[in-house]
């Protein structure tokens, strides 16, 4: 008989493709995806440690699923960056987790699942394996739309000091290029048109081809690019210290290559950028975003940022808005400094208080807003490829997505889903625009 499975997902998109593969691994065991938490036989909740607030909500979830758990046998399981970071104490601190995964461990999950149906005990697994979890992962079945993740790259050696990644999702790892080809393929074959490459450094990637030698990010885009059914490629999260030459190369030579970038650069202060360990100052981020510029003008950018860092002065925050202002971000993420257990930077002496951040970031934002507002106004007029994957709330009106990621809405005959078609931009706001088509609805390949 079948059993319903939920999984919910916090954090980044390295979690959303985990998800998926944890639905794979569990399918041969008869368990199918549900929407509907209430009908779940099982729940996993694929957390994120990255802030005091991403992590707390692992517990409050907890919270809310005991009442469903005294109605209902269920077994619920904690996945994710919480689940490595925390280990056995999720359990002491709520005995109804039956199953604790960590990121580098989820292949094993129908051994932890026999393990407590059998024995009904708890289950936890939290190595970091010599064998990587992708030598033991099915193909992926779960439904693949327009856009697809593909995880390349994971964990992390650069230790930001205010940063939980590196402990929770391990040492810097690459999978072989063939295994990436192969999943890609899968991928366009189950009508993916779009396929953004994903790595805690993702472009740190160095994984073997065939014949032993090790490729960069640049080289493996090059790679995907003959693939075809793939029309567009995106990579995400990069660092700036990881930013090959040949990777910038990339950008002008391969034309499914995006002309949008995530950066993250977290300050614009010397002295900050120094106390965060990112390895490299102000100046040299300006540098490579100049030479992202010569090699692909009409590249557009997007960062991270953290606000009241210990030691941040008003001067260093000024520096901060100063490099935005130099740049002019397309968009971008910003977060107040949140002292994280075991890292560096929780130990570090003054630390900002609450309401110094709370100024601080609502400064930053307002400026990011303004930017974003005049990127997206500045495409009023200008025609572009837009990838349409979902429906919109009105009659006839479809979503897809820009080359700059933005949300396009238009109006179309008939199920463009999966397509690729010109769009005139018409309108703009802060958060997407509309236009309008101006060629026949063709798949840009044949589907
Ligand atoms: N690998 C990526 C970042 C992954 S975490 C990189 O190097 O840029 C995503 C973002 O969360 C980071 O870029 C940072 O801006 C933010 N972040 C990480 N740790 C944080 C902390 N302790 N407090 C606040 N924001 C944090
Ligand atoms: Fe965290 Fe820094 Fe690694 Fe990014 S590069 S995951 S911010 S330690
Ligand atoms: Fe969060 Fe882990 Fe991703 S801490 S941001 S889920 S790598």
């Amino acid at each position: 008989m079948s059993k319903k499975l939920f999984i919910k997902t916090y954090g980044c998109q390295m979690n959303v493709y985990d998800s998926a593969r944890m639905a794979d691994v569990l399918a041969p065991l008869g368990y199918e995806p549900t929407d509907q938490v209430d009908l779940a036989d099982m729940v996993i909740l694929n957390t994120c440690h990255i802030r005091e607030r991403a992590s707390e909500k692992t517990f409050h979830e907890l919270g809310r699923l005991k009442a469903l758990k005294a109605k209902r046998n269920i077994t619920i399981a904690v996945a994710g960056c919480v689940a490595q970071a925390e280990g056995a104490e999720i359990q002491r601190r709520q005995p109804l987790v039956d199953i604790v995964v960590g990121p580098q461990a989820y292949h094993r999950l129908p051994e932890m699942v026999a393990k407590i149906s059998r024995a009904r005990g708890h289950a936890l697994d939290t190595d970091f394996p010599a064998d990587s979890k992708f030598d033991h992962l099915p193909q992926t079945d779960t439904p693949v739309g327009p856009t697809a993740f593909l995880t390349v790259q994971e964990g992390c050696d650069k230790f930001c000091t205010f940063c939980v990644v590196p402990y929770t999702r391990g040492a810097e790892m690459s999978r072989p290029v063939d295994a990436i080809l192969a999943e890609a393929r899968h991928l366009a074959d189950c009508g993916a048109r779009e396929i953004t490459l994903l790595g805690q450094n993702v472009n740190a990637y160095h994984g073997p081809d065939a014949d032993g030698q090790s490729l960069g990010l640049g080289d493996l885009i090059r790679r995907l690019s003959d693939i075809d059914g793939i029309e567009r490629l995106r990579y995400t999260t990069s660092h700036p210290r990881d930013m090959a030459d040949d990777l910038i190369l990339a950008h002008r030579d391969c034309e499914k290559l995006m002309p949008f970038l995530h950066l993250p650069v977290q300050s614009g202060s010397d002295r900050i950028l120094a106390a965060m360990n990112r390895q490299h100052d102000a100046a040299s981020y300006l540098n490579l975003v100049d030479r992202l510029r010569q090699a692909r003008p009409d590249i557009a950018l997007s960062s991270d940022f953290i606000v009241g860092f210990p030691g941040e002065t008003d001067a260093d925050f000024q520096a901060t808005l100063d490099l935005i202002r130099q740049v002019g971000y397309a968009q971008a993420y910003s977060f107040k400094y949140s002292p994280r257990p075991g890292t560096p930077a929780e130990l570090m002496a003054a630390q900002v208080p609450e309401p110094v951040k709370e100024e601080r970031l609502a400064k930053l934002q307002a400026l990011i807003v303004s930017q974003q507002l005049a990127f997206n106004q500045a495409q009023i007029g200008k025609v572009f490829g837009v990838l349409f994957d979902r429906r919109g709330r009105r009659e006839g009106q479809w979503i897809g997505r820009s080359p700059y990621l933005q949300s396009v809405h238009a109006a179309i005959n008939g199920e463009p889903t999966g397509k690729i078609a010109n769009v005139k931009i018409l309108n703009a706001g802060p958060n997407s625009l509309t236009g309008e088509i101006i060629d026949t609805m063709e798949p840009a390949c044949a589907a």
